[in-house]
């Protein structure tokens, strides 16, 4: 399995880019090829509450889409936390990650997929917006959660449609 004196990815393509609250080696901004970001992902314990779930953002394999984000190399036995997420139903897969310099290197993502238990999956643009306009947890309002990523997306100079789609359908929406 994995060398315990080795390091590891990982792409980070949600609240891991501007906020990784574990150690690592080194962060670099990275892409994926054939994954697309999109707010699919419920989440009642972080950025909204069982009666009233948030979205989060997940991947979904989307042919000719890239996924810009942010790569953290990482002791394997920094895993092992991560691996609570996982346990929460997030799969793990090995994706190429290509770096702005044109190299590249294997890395790992997590997704929730419809076999996760909080998947919302699609819904109408308007729908998406009011529930992340309006939902809030313990990790704070999921109207933030959409703002940083949007945030650290322009940091890094990325464009994602779905995101810019919704930050300005959510913009529209009062507090
Ligand atoms: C993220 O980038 O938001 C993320 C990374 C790993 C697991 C879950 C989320």
């Amino acid at each position: 399995f994995f060398d315990p004196d080795e390091t590891i990815w990982l792409f980070g393509y949600g609240s891991l880019i501007w906020k990784a609250e574990f150690p690592f080696h080194e962060h670099r901004p990275a892409h994926i090829e054939g994954w697309a970001r999109r707010f699919w992902q419920g989440s009642h314990d972080h950025r909204g509450t069982p009666e009233a779930p948030g979205r989060v953002a997940t991947l979904v394999e989307s042919p000719y889409s890239v996924c810009q984000g942010m790569a953290y190399r990482i002791d394997a036995d920094t895993l092992g936390p991560l691996d609570v997420r996982e346990k929460n139903g997030y799969l793990r897969e090995r994706v190429i990650l290509h770096f702005q310099d044109g190299s590249h290197a294997e890395g790992l993502i997590y997704l929730a997929t419809e076999d996760n238990a909080a998947f919302l999956g699609d819904a109408p643009l308007e729908e998406m917006a009011r529930q992340i306009a309006t939902a809030h947890g313990p990790s704070g309002a999921n109207r933030d959660y959409l703002l940083n990523l949007a945030a650290a997306l322009e940091n890094l100079g990325a464009q994602d449609e779905h995101v810019s789609t919704l930050m300005t359908r959510v913009s529209s929406i009062k507090n």
